[in-house]
């Protein structure tokens, strides 16, 4: 199967089927990812920062870590397509900045968008990075990268000026030429409202049910952690008790010797070469 595009993405927009996407956040997330047969994209969210390496927000990401997160990911995906956050502080300070690093994921390879927080304190950057040849995806509604501002991570546009505000911001982004929109914790009031009104797809994450595709962390939806999930997560597994569980079975057997077993596990040794060796 080779691997999706940006218009194999708006095919099924167009005949509104559904966007599934997961995030992955190394090879064997990201290999899982990509052999479900009926997901869409892949995303290398920044939110690996909490997910894969332990930190309390996506702040504290470092460019260089995600980035080599990200090739691991990579690695392991040929059939889905790929949209990769641009992480706190790898873009702020400049077009300059913001283009060098959007440049140097996409050097990658296999990427089909790059996705950054934001609206009209963005606009240069999203016109750069679209003349340079990348498709952007949007991120509005909760702003992880923004929550001291934000006051925490609260759903938004909750009253009828904060919804106008985040409305206008998709718009805005649509008329940039950005591809697809992450609308993050906002009412499902509000985003089926912004979905209708625009051309390009809406990806939902906790904006219910009427977003043109939806997104998970994929940590929160396998329950890979020992925290409690949000109230928009829905978790198909339990990774983490399960794997607690098998590893004290693996413990237990290495304690009593039930493992290795002598044949099944074990390589073997004729007794003449056995004799003549001791
Ligand atoms: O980083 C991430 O995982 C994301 C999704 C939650 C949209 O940006
Ligand atoms: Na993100």
């Amino acid at each position: 199967i080779r691997q999706k595009t940006l218009f194999d993405i708006y095919k099924s927009y167009k005949n509104n089927e559904p966007l599934s996407v997961i995030t992955a956040h190394d090879f064997i997330t990201g290999k899982i990812a990509d052999k479900t047969p009926n997901l869409d994209i892949v995303l290398v969210g920044d939110s690996l920062s909490m997910v894969a390496k332990g930190h309390q927000s996506t702040l504290e990401l470092e460019f260089d870590d995600f980035y080599y997160s990200t090739k691991s990911v990579i690695n392991s995906i040929n059939e889905k397509f790929i949209i990769v956050d641009l992480p706190f502080g790898s873009f702020e300070e400049s077009i300059e900045q913001c283009t060098k690093n959007a440049i140097k994921l996409m050097k990658l390879g296999k990427i089909g968008s790059i996705k950054i927080e934001g609206s009209y304190e963005i606009k240069d950057k999203i016109i750069n990075l679209t003349n340079a040849g990348i498709p952007i995806t949007g991120h509005i509604g909760l702003q992880p990268q923004k929550f001291n501002i934000f006051g925490g991570f609260k759903y938004q546009g909750k009253n009828a000026l904060n919804a106008l505000e985040i409305f206008k911001q998709a718009k805005f982004l649509e008329n940039l030429g950005v591809k697809l929109i992450v609308l993050e914790c906002i009412p499902e009031k509000l985003s089926d409202f912004i979905t209708k009104n625009l051309n390009i797809p809406t990806i939902g994450i906790g904006a219910g049910n009427k977003t043109s595709g939806q997104v998970l962390v994929m940590a929160d939806a396998l329950g890979m952690n020992d925290s409690k999930n949000a109230k928009f997560v829905k978790q198909y597994l339990d990774f983490y008790s399960l794997s607690i569980d098998s590893l004290t079975n693996y413990s237990n057997d290495v304690k009593l010797r039930s493992f290795p077993e002598s044949i099944k596990h074990t390589y073997p040794m004729n007794d003449e070469e056995f004799k003549e060796f001791e």
